[in-house]
């Protein structure tokens, strides 16, 4: 198995490294046409008028899931619904180091997104602009199966990506992804194109996008989406793709300054052509701040109340733009089903980390590996 793993790597990188990408040339409208292909621009999907588009917002948070921040999560997310009655989603780009898969688990069944955020999430970022196609496979494309090993959920549930520190090595991301069969990518900010707001495109002609933390790719890569992260503007008028990156904000202790600061964020896109809101944070920024907690919490009981605005799981997002339709349509379709994945967990340890020695203790939905799970050795075998 590992054997054959190892394999078919090699045979890929042999792909990728056999012919030069081609470079993207400048976007036909008539030539690139839903569902799979789309020009970037700032047009809403299928012609739609602002006022007939679902606004969508996509709720995020990074890094290793615990029994620490799962608290958060469940107090603040748990038992949400849209004015669909549908429940109302999130998406959890998960890094390996220290992530309990039970838990992972746990906000999969709850219907939430799991997405990748790379097994090592390691420093320094410069790693991650140098990457090599070999680097990426391991630290993504291997974590598709690791995650969807140890947390015992579906692999074709695993559908997006967001890179550590944003920070994209041109092409060779997205040709991961275009391997490894992943959806989206969710790592590339724009500051120039968010009012009106970047929708999420493709790759298959030259990008649009502003590349604000090169490199950015420029080659044609059919297959994946990307899903703009799009600039919150701070009091001063400076962007921001993380709301804990707000430079200029309100005091953290002042909720109703927090609130007014999110909905004028959000108005940008509600008032203007609808590209998804999104609310991209770490756990850490919302439990350490009560103040911003409570007014994260009221704007989303009142996102949660209106008719033509739904907070989704990315992935979602991805699926509206492929077939657009307007609101009404919309508000009749089912809600997304997640089948139930048991886990029978195992507390696992002390394993040995063959790259650095250290002893670790993890809990997953699978028996115990031999040795810490890393970067080359996915499972730990
Ligand atoms: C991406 O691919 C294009 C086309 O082959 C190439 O010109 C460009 O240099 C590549 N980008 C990077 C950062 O390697």
């Amino acid at each position: 198995m590992k054997r054959l793993s190892v394999l078919c790597s090699l045979l890929l990188v042999a792909a990728a490294l056999g012919t030069e990408l081609p470079l993207a040339t400048p976007c036909d409208e008539e030539a690139c046409k839903l569902p799979d292909c789309r020009c970037s621009s700032t047009n809403i999907p299928g012609g739609l008028r602002a006022r007939d588009t679902p606004q969508f917002v996509t709720v995020t948070f990074d890094d290793g899931i615990n029994v620490i921040n799962i608290e958060t999560y469940r107090e603040v997310l748990y038992g949400r619904s849209n004015s669909n009655r549908c429940p109302a989603g999130a998406t959890f780009y998960v890094s390996h180091e220290y992530t309990n898969y039970q838990l992972v688990n746990e906000l999969y069944n709850r219907g939430f997104e799991i997405a990748l955020h790379s097994i090592s999430h390691r420093t320094p970022q410069a790693f991650w602009a140098d990457a090599t196609y070999q680097n990426l496979v391991q630290e993504i494309g291997d974590q598709k199966r690791q995650m969807a090993h140890f947390a015992s959920i579906p692999a074709s549930a695993i559908k997006g990506v967001r890179i550590p520190f944003l920070q994209m090595s041109g092409n060779t991301s997205f040709q991961v992804m275009a391997d490894f069969d992943l959806l989206y990518d969710c790592t590339w900010p724009t500051t120039a194109l968010t009012n009106p707001g970047l929708w999420p495109y493709t790759l298959h002609h030259e990008s649009i996008q502003d590349c604000i933390i090169p490199p950015c790719p420029t080659a044609s890569i059919p297959g994946p989406w990307v899903l703009p992260m799009i600039s919150w503007r701070d009091l001063n008028n400076f962007p921001c793709s993380m709301v804990d990156g707000c430079f200029f904000t309100p005091d953290r202790t002042d909720e109703e300054g927090w609130f007014k600061f999110i909905l004028t964020n959000f108005e940008r896109h509600y008032l203007g052509n609808r590209a998804p809101f999104g609310f991209f944070v770490h756990e850490w920024f919302i439990s350490s701040n009560p103040a911003i907690k409570r007014a994260f919490v009221r704007f989303m009981d009142i996102i949660n109340n209106l008719n033509d605005v739904f907070m989704v799981n990315s992935a979602e997002v991805i699926d509206w733009v492929k077939n657009p339709v307007p609101i009404d349509r919309y508000r009749q379709q089912q809600c997304k089903f997640t089948m139930p994945s048991i886990c029978r967990p195992s507390f696992c340890g002390p394993l040995t980390g063959t790259h650095n020695q250290l002893s670790y203790y993890m809990t997953i939905c699978n028996t115990c590996p031999r040795n810490y799970p890393w970067v080359g050795n996915p499972l730990g075998q």
